[in-house]
């Protein structure tokens, strides 16, 4: 069953939210999923998420599972930010770069990704994968990979010296790393685990963990075989986004400035 008329109000808001326009109207103004869908529905799930009803239920199909209202999360009005919180909280993210001596439980670890797995991807593909290191010895072989793959390519020698010195200016002696990965021959895998790594990023500043973006490591994950070996990388995926990540050692207090708007207006 796609529409329960009984609580269909024919207000037309799943035809004009799908994006592939799969939905019609029948003779009396229900909608009707087209034939197509079959083929090009790309299970956003926005018909049954945005009718007020909960009149839609989404058949399976070859292309999507089937997707009733009761599986959507309902929208808590008692947790809605004010502008002025969003604000601040969007403001207030940091890269960190120092972390205490704790591990961060497993569970939130899969809390935070999941979050992430809501991040915008082309045609709701969500290719990111995930590889975490649960240990910060696992975290620290991937910092001395990247610096091998330094010393080779005879690149950032102060990084390099930093590290001899026990200084890893590369990880940050953060307890773990997230690294995401996927096909390369999928439509956006670079802007898709690009999203789902800055959603992680801000899920972790909304629990009171702190993360930064590991760009060494992912220019090394890149082409050095041992750290595409070490992280068990599948055939056919890039590393595309790198986060470490752990508890904060230090809060910040005040929020810098940034460079400001620049924007041309077209009319
Ligand atoms: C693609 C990318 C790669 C980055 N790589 C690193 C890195 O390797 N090491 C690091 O300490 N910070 C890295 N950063 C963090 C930036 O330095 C940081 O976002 C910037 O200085 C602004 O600070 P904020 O994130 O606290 O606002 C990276 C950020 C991005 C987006």
């Amino acid at each position: 069953m796609f529409i329960d008329k009984e609580k269909c109000k024919r207000c037309g808001a799943c035809f004009s939210e799908c994006p592939y326009d799969l939905i019609v109207e029948d003779a009396e103004g229900f909608p009707k999923l087209r034939l197509a869908a079959r083929k090009t529905c790309i299970a956003c799930g926005h018909c049954v998420a945005v009718c007020s009803t909960g009149a839609i239920t989404l058949p399976e199909m070859p292309v999507a599972r089937s997707l009733a209202p009761a599986q959507c999360l309902p929208l808590l009005k008692d947790l809605r930010l004010t502008p002025e919180q969003a604000d601040q909280f969007l403001r207030s993210r940091r890269s960190i770069r120092s972390y205490k001596d704790k591990l961060v439980p497993e569970e939130v670890v899969v809390q935070l990704l999941e979050i992430a797995s809501f991040a915008p991807s082309a045609k709701n593909g969500q290719p990111a994968r995930w590889i975490v290191t649960r240990t910060p010895e696992a975290t620290s072989r991937l910092a001395e990979l990247t610096v091998e793959f330094m010393a080779i390519n005879n690149v950032f020698p102060g990084v390099i010296k930093n590290w001899e010195k026990g200084i890893d200016k590369i990880l940050h002696g953060a307890p773990h790393v997230a690294v995401a990965h996927a096909p390369e021959d999928g439509f956006n895998p670079a802007e898709d685990c690009s999203l789902a790594a800055a959603y992680l990023e801000l899920a972790a500043h909304a629990h009171g963990l702190g993360a930064c973006w590991a760009g060494f490591l992912m220019e090394a994950a890149e082409g050095y075989h041992p750290i595409r070996e070490l992280l068990g990388l599948p055939e056919g995926h890039g590393v595309h986004a790198a986060l470490m990540f752990g508890y904060p050692r230090f809060r910040f207090g005040r929020i810098p400035p940034r460079r400001g708007v620049e924007v041309t207006w077209l009319s």
